[in-house]
């Protein structure tokens, strides 16, 4: 459905389709204007949203560095993408990733993971500037939950199961599991979930406000990518410094959070953007926003 509007992540690259289940691709990044290609996730623009599909399907997407790497890699070049305005992460049908790979961890030691601060580069999701959205089918488990977690937005399909398994390899959550699923679902909920590593479905994650909205999983996809391209339509500052209030809910007093809104909407009256949306809105016509 898609298919006429798939081309590559570069935007100063002529149109070249690419195939849609091919395992990696060559992308040329807008900043060095270098080839790269990746091997374990595939990136397609459509229009104005960036699609992230993990692609370790035999592995269910299993996390390993090299694909929180390349992951990270695609988000930042996206961010720095002038023509994206929002980002859609996906797996396959059975996985959206099934956690960090237990393969690689098996062998490592603590001296290791603590001089390397091993999945600490999993944390650069958190300086996405662009609106991020999870389209989650199948497992999102351990890391997998985190990396929806992680996300701004998470659409679910209708069997999608999360949860938090870590406790059943003894080990916890390292990813932010214990911290996001806690702020998103309450203590008691994230204390039984993550204590027994029991799984959940989409629709109790819908039910406590995890998860934003449930659809039949052939759908999933379209509907996260007509959500991202209804967010990649407004204003790309207004959508910036709309993420950035949202966010500041989980650090700040609701006192400093309300101040720090309030000076971000005055902030707002700078742009080109907010004389336009407002001046459209009075003309009775639809506003061209020229994100400055
Ligand atoms: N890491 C590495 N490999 C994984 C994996 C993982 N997290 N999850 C699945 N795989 C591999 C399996 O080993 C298997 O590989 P082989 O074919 O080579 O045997 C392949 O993917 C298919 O998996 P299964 O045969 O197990 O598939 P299934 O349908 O029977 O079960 C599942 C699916 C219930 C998701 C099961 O695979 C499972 O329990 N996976 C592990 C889930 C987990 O514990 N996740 C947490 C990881 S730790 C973590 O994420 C830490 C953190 O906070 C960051």
């Amino acid at each position: 459905m898609f298919a006429s509007l798939v081309r590559p992540l570069s935007r100063k690259s002529s149109y070249v389709p690419v195939a849609r289940f091919s395992t990696s691709f060559t992308v040329r990044n807008n900043a060095t204007k270098e080839s790269k290609s990746y091997n374990t996730i595939l990136v397609e623009t459509r229009g104005k949203v960036g699609l992230i599909t993990l692609n370790r399907k035999k592995e269910l997407n299993a996390l390993s560095s090299e694909l929180f790497h390349e992951v990270n890699d695609a988000l930042e070049t996206y961010d720095s993408d002038s023509e994206i305005g929002a980002i859609v992460i996906t797996g396959s049908e059975k996985a959206f990733a099934a956690g960090a790979d237990i393969k690689e961890m098996r062998d490592k030691t603590f001296a290791e993971v603590y001089k390397t601060n091993f999945l600490g580069h999993w944390g650069r999701i958190n300086d996405i500037k662009k609106p991020t959205i999870a389209a989650v089918n199948g497992y999102a488990l351990g890391g997998g939950c985190e990396l929806a977690m992680s996300c701004d937005i998470i659409y679910a399909g209708d069997g999608a199961i999360f949860g938090q398994p870590e406790i059943k390899l003894g080990v916890i959550p390292g990813a932010g599991g214990t911290q996001r699923l806690t702020r998103a679902v309450g203590k008691s909920k994230a204390m039984e979930y993550a204590l027994s590593g029991r799984p959940f479905t989409a629709q109790e994650a819908e039910k406590w406000g995890l998860v934003s909205k449930i659809f039949p999983k052939d759908q999933l996809l379209g509907e996260a990518i007509k959500l991202a391209e209804e967010i990649a339509g407004f204003s790309q500052p207004a959508i910036q410094a709309c993420k950035e209030a949202v966010n500041s809910a989980y650090e700040l007093s609701l006192k400093e959070g309300m101040h720090f809104e309030r000076r971000l909407f005055q902030a707002l009256f700078a742009l080109n953007d907010k004389k336009e949306g407002m001046n459209a809105f009075v003309e009775k016509r639809a506003p061209k926003w020229t994100n400055t």
